[in-house]
């Protein structure tokens, strides 16, 4: 693509680590909201996605966020070619120190090119250590700045709402030092489904980030095998959107399906299209799975 064509736009920043480390609670001190209060059983079920805007430097600055539960969602989206994250921010609660799943969302991340910034959460919390954190992550080749590595560390807690504006300075800091977050917003837009839902009285919603040109209400689009004219548009404060941007999350309605999340979407320029393309691909994935029901079959008859 032209390179004059090209816009800054916010860094996609997932928020991963063990259970109860306090990814969902991180992120409520960011958006200074209580999203955790409102969980069953504390347990994220979804995938949330929002954006922020802090001052950094003297600007302001967008950045969204995704919440994932574990990483199974990541897992996912990845297992579906998507990428939806340029930065990682990597939980560990300062009193428990790295677990398995800590390991894991690390080992993704890596595999995945992504750069980590590690919040070392509950430093308010008796016997938390986060100088134990900082060396126990050196064996997975993630070594602070303060140890002569380059990966930034923050203690943070969510709780007392201690180092969060480090945090974010950190994040904004690694993606203007090694990242180039530029797209395209004067075109039709593609993206990623990261969550969708029927509701009851609004129909299949669906959380889109948008990765490349402008969504607007009224466009055909196709996600996965769903389809339709976006209806409405929303935010993550429920407030209507007209146009949304790389790197925004919208939620979209008007879709014909639930699509999955990491289906990716892309605007059509007639909703027939758009119904053609959900169509070739919902086909396609009933000959797949007919194909393979086919084998089972054939392997029994054998054995
Ligand atoms: P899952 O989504 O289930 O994986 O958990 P999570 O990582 O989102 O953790 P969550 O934010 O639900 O926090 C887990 C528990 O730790 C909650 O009871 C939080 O209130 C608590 N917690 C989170 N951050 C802090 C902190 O900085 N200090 C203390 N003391 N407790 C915290
Ligand atoms: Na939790
Ligand atoms: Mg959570």
């Amino acid at each position: 693509e032209d390179d004059s064509v090209l816009q800054q736009r916010p860094p996609v920043v997932t928020v991963m680590g063990h259970v109860d480390h306090g990814k969902t609670r991180l992120l409520d001190a960011i958006r200074n909201s209580k999203v955790v209060e409102g969980e069953a059983g504390g347990i994220t079920q979804h995938i949330g996605a929002y954006q922020i805007v802090t001052e950094h430097e003297g600007v302001e600055r967008p950045i969204t966020f995704i919440d994932t539960p574990g990483h199974e969602a990541f897992t996912a989206m990845r297992a579906r070619g998507a990428q939806v994250t340029d930065i990682a921010i990597l939980v560990v609660a300062a009193d428990d120190g790295i677990m398995p799943q800590t390991i894991e969302a690390l080992n993704h991340a890596q595999s995945a090119g992504v750069p980590i910034v590690v919040a070392v959460n509950k430093i308010d919390k008796e016997g938390a250590n986060p100088a134990k954190v900082r060396q126990q992550l050196t064996e997975y080749n993630l070594v602070a700045e303060e140890y002569g590595g380059d990966v930034m560390f923050v203690d943070v807690s969510a709780r007392q709402n201690i180092g969060i504006q480090d945090l974010l300075d950190a994040v904004l800091l690694t993606a203007d030092a090694g990242l180039d977050l530029r797209a395209n917003p004067d075109k039709d837009a593609r993206g990623v489904a990261i969550e969708a839902r029927l509701d009851k009285g609004r129909g299949s919603v669906a959380t889109v980030l948008i990765q490349s040109g402008t969504l607007h209400v009224g466009d055909a689009i196709v996600a996965g095998t769903a389809y339709g004219r976006v209806r409405a548009m929303t935010d993550e404060n429920g407030v209507a959107v007209q146009a949304a941007t790389p790197s925004r999350p919208v939620q979209v309605q008007g879709l014909s399906s639930v699509p999955r999340a990491g289906d990716t979407f892309l605007v059509t320029e007639e909703d027939r299209t758009a119904r053609q393309i959900a169509e070739k691909r919902e086909a396609a994935e009933r000959n797949a799975q007919l194909a393979k029901a086919r084998k089972r079959i054939s392997l029994e008859d054998f054995t």
